[in-house]
């Protein structure tokens, strides 16, 4: 299937590596002109070329989204290059993953970049999706917005107010023809999951091998396999669905 978003202008926060980028590029191939917004100016920056190497219509612009005048300027960018703003995708974030012995500059970090970000990125596009007669924000939550993982605490925290803060920005949003549904993964394997093998001293074989029996398909998931959910939700065959969340997580918690 080609042409879903045919028309359509997007926002992927944290839009250049992993699921993020996953999803550029198949929002892309479906006919939407897309804004890569991350921090990091050379991934960001190869991520849009790559797309238009492909023949499909992409921007990067530097955000850091926990900064109030970074998420106001992607909008405005946005809206600037390519005359409308329909899709936010809420996917920038980091991952500190402690327990109680987090320290405050963990906690401000993680509330900052993963909570305040989704927060002020919603805010400045939901404006501009007002004035275009409606649109659609997905979020990234996770498993960890239902289940209890060790030492996660600092991490679990932003995943589940990310669930809560889509039904609320649901039903506030409701009246301008805004949804806003949530999108929850199991394990995928990404740049994050790299990071975390190398903190905790684990090669990817171990990595692989500790993480796919919590799926029931036994196995870890790829970025496009949380894209397509993605792009289900933030399309108009979606049109029905908001306030709630879709698990892609292999079954993880069907247990
Ligand atoms: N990989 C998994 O197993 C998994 C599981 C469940 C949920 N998720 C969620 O999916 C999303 C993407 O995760 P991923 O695995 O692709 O991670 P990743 O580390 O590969 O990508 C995260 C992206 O967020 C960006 N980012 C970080 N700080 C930012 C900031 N201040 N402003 C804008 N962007 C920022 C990074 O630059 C990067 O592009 C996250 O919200 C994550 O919580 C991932």
């Amino acid at each position: 299937m080609a042409n879903r978003l045919q028309g359509k202008v997007a926002i992927v926060t944290g839009g250049s590596v992993g699921i993020g980028q996953a999803t550029s590029v198949l929002f892309a191939e479906e006919g939407a002109r897309v804004v890569v917004a991350n921090p990091n100016a050379s991934a960001g920056e190869e991520c849009a070329a790559g797309i238009r190497a492909q023949g499909g219509e992409a921007i990067f612009v530097q955000t850091d989204i926990s900064q109030e005048d970074h998420a106001r300027r992607v909008c405005d960018e946005a809206v600037q290059a390519f005359g409308q703003l329909n899709i936010l995708v809420n996917n920038g974030a980091v991952f500190i993953l402690k327990g109680l012995e987090a320290s405050v500059a963990d906690w401000q970090r993680m509330l900052s970049v993963n909570i305040m970000g989704t927060a002020l990125m919603s805010r400045f596009a939901s404006d501009y999706m007002k004035q275009f007669g409606g649109g659609s924000i997905v979020n990234l939550g996770s498993i960890s917005s239902f289940v209890a993982q060790p030492s996660f605490i600092t991490y679990s925290s932003t995943k589940g107010a990310i669930l809560q803060m889509t039904r609320n920005m649901a039903m506030d949003l409701a009246p301008f023809n805004i949804r806003v549904n949530c999108v929850c993964p199991g394990t995928i394997f990404t740049r994050a999951s790299e990071e975390h093998m190398a903190r905790v001293g684990m090669t990817k074989e171990e990595f692989i091998a500790a993480e796919s029996p919590k799926h029931l398909l036994n196995r870890v998931g790829d970025p496009r396999e949380v894209a397509y959910p993605i792009l289900f939700l933030a399309s108009d065959e979606a049109s029905f669905i908001t306030g709630t969340h879709l698990m892609v997580d292999g079954g993880y918690t069907a247990q």
